[in-house]
């Protein structure tokens, strides 16, 4: 197999001579900007697989950013657990679909929120692949209103899983890392956590003040863990994912009007894919990232870097 991927680019030829920016797909707007465009190929080394021998746990990896992440991750060599709250059928196909193709892989029902589930879902993943090794903690939900239709469920609902599920997820990981042998180590630390955030854990966002506030304070969460757990050699990041063509923002890319919409707020000019977030989360899970502790990293085409001043406020 070779170990050179292609991938076409469209190149805004003449947007600057010597630092033509590479947009895979411009949209039109973008298009305006420059005079020309050609198509180029470029060969991209194949990621190495960084995470040969190391033990994940995705959550909420069913569909969008969770299944993209945990199927990366057995790529990078890593054995996966699956984790599904209410959706068991694509989890357990991508399971199978690791499975053959060599992968370590398994399916686990549990919801993040229920403290007994998230025990028995790290006792399960422990009991299949010996240890654990690496946290990605993606589960979240949207139940948006504005304030006044809001209800409690709605509140609770999201503050439960976006929030109290990741302190719950983090806090097993935690244990389980500094209970194991140092000697068994795949990598440098002794575990790594990343938590799946949001650009709204900094951009305020009005009809949806549940998740806004759950991601605020993941963001504190992910600092603070950091913070009381990096003497013991574990590193806790978070990724910040802009718009990524997902089911839960459907309504945001669905049609061309609503996608024009979008792309105003994202300066580098295209929608996020699923795969650009798993690309981040294997380099931060990774030894290359092994002083990488505490911080957010935004994978949102410029989305949090205020937009609207673009052209001088
Ligand atoms: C939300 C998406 C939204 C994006 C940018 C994400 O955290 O889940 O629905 O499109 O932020 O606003």
């Amino acid at each position: 197999m070779s170990s050179l991927d292609r991938f076409s680019f469209v190149v805004a030829a003449n947007c600057n001579a010597h630092n033509p920016s590479p947009f895979r797909d411009p949209p039109e707007g973008h298009r305006s900007h420059c005079h020309a465009y050609r198509t180029e190929e470029f060969a991209i080394p194949k990621l190495p697989r960084r995470l040969e021998g190391h033990v994940t746990i995705v959550t909420g990896a069913s569909s969008g950013i969770g299944l993209s992440v945990a199927s990366a991750f057995a790529a990078a060599g890593s054995a996966v657990v699956v984790n599904y709250r209410s959706h068991p059928a694509p989890a357990l196909q991508l399971a199978d679909q690791i499975r053959s193709n060599g992968g370590k892989c398994a399916a686990i029902q549990a919801d993040v929120s229920n403290e007994e589930d998230v025990v028995r879902l790290f006792d399960t993943a422990t009991d299949a692949f010996g240890r654990i090794d690496i946290l990605v903690s993606n589960s979240g939900v949207q139940r948006d209103a504005s304030i006044t239709d809001m209800t409690l469920a709605d509140w609770n609902t999201v503050i439960d899983i976006n929030l109290t599920g990741q302190f719950l997820c983090c806090r097993e990981a935690v244990r389980r890392f500094n209970s194991q042998p140092a000697h068994s180590r795949p990598s440098r630390s002794s575990g790594a956590i990343i938590a799946m955030s949001s650009v709204h854990e900094i951009i305020p966002w009005a009809g949806h003040i549940n998740y806004a506030s759950a991601k605020g304070g993941v963001r504190m969460l992910t600092r603070s863990l950091a913070q009381e757990v990096a003497s013991q050699g574990i590193r806790v990041n978070a990724i910040a994912p802009g718009a990524i063509r997902t089911p839960i923002n459907k309504d945001a890319w669905e049609t061309p009007e609503a996608l024009e919409k979008l792309l105003r707020l994202i300066p580098y000019g295209r929608i996020g894919e699923p795969e650009d977030v798993a690309n981040a989360a294997i380099w931060l899970a990774s030894d290359e990232a092994d002083y990488v502790t505490g911080t957010t990293l935004f994978v949102d085409g410029g989305m949090a870097l205020y937009p609207e001043f673009r052209d001088n406020g």
